[in-house]
């Protein structure tokens, strides 16, 4: 068994789990990222009890879609978020771009909003944007459907759950917190409910992106943040084309704060920083 968390990784097992996390899920571990990936590793054999490396290597190239290889994923991404992250594209949403693209979807005779979280990780973002969106929409016949997909199945369910501690509602700003949250517990432990309004509107799957997409969209709008920075150049471009795909015309994508579409080769319309649109 092993319990060190030191030099259980050699530079050729560095190179086949960053390989297999690579294919899998575009995930682009380098060479910077040896140390964590030591110690990640180190953590998934003691709790997984495998005896070497290479037992624990067998199991997961054996079956890349069980427990194993979903917890070393897990492992190797980040899933930090928070509520109104990068506020900047909240406020743009419902100053400049809702009220006239509800206006355009309206005189269409189609009141309807469909948004893709790509990438949503413990649900923050998809219910800050369905709060966005009830703040903005008055009339009941609006219908407002938001998918939000991760490729942690551990994010996820925190994410369904729709239960947050208080420091991760504390700077949700004002009406959003008074009017989409309610407290639940006691004291110390006091955690918050998101409330059932905003949680109808968000549906939580399964996905990763690298795979097949089992929809079609078209979507209103998209938000994929702070997942590209993971992913190499053409996994990026590879990305960036499908969801242009699967934007209706005049649809925006927001990329994270550290993303831009500079480098790739793409037809969208620069709106501001990490704001596109689908002309
Ligand atoms: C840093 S979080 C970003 C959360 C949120 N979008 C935000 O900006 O606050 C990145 C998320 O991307 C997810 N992710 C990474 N690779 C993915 C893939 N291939 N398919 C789907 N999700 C992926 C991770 O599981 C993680 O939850």
């Amino acid at each position: 068994m092993i319990n060190s968390t030191q030099d259980i990784i050699s530079e050729a097992d560095f190179r086949v789990i960053s390989d297999m996390v690579y294919r899998h899920c575009g995930i682009n571990l380098h060479d910077g990222k040896q140390e964590l990936v030591q110690a990640r590793i180190a953590k998934r054999l003691r709790s997984g009890g495998f005896a070497t490396l290479q037992d624990y290597l067998d199991h997961i190239e054996a079956d890349t879609g069980g427990q194993e290889f979903t917890a070393l994923i897990d492992a190797m991404s980040t899933n930090l978020t928070s509520f109104f992250r990068e506020i900047g594209h909240f406020d743009y949403l419902r100053q400049r771009f809702l009220p006239d693209w509800m206006a355009h979807k309206n005189k269409l005779n189609n009141p309807s909003l469909r948004v893709w979280s790509a990438g949503c990780s413990t649900g923050e973002e998809p219910y800050s944007l369905a709060m966005t969106l009830l703040e903005q929409v008055h009339s009941q016949h609006w219908d407002i459907k938001i998918l939000a997909t991760d490729i942690s199945t551990r994010v996820l369910h925190t994410a369904k759950s729709g239960l947050y501690s208080y420091d991760r509602v504390d700077g949700v700003p004002e009406p959003y917190r008074s009017r989409y949250f309610v407290p639940c517990g006691h004291s110390r432990e006091q955690s918050f409910h998101v409330v059932p309004e905003a949680r109808l509107l968000v549906s939580f799957r399964y996905l990763n992106l690298m795979n097949d997409w089992p929809f079609t969209g078209p979507f209103d709008f998209i938000f994929c943040r702070n997942v590209m920075i993971y992913f190499d150049k053409p996994t990026q471009q590879r990305l960036v084309n499908r969801f242009w795909d699967h934007l209706s015309d005049g649809g925006l994508l927001f990329t994270g704060h550290s993303e831009s579409l500079t480098g790739l080769d793409h037809s969208f319309s620069y709106v501001q920083p990490t704001i596109y649109r689908k002309p």
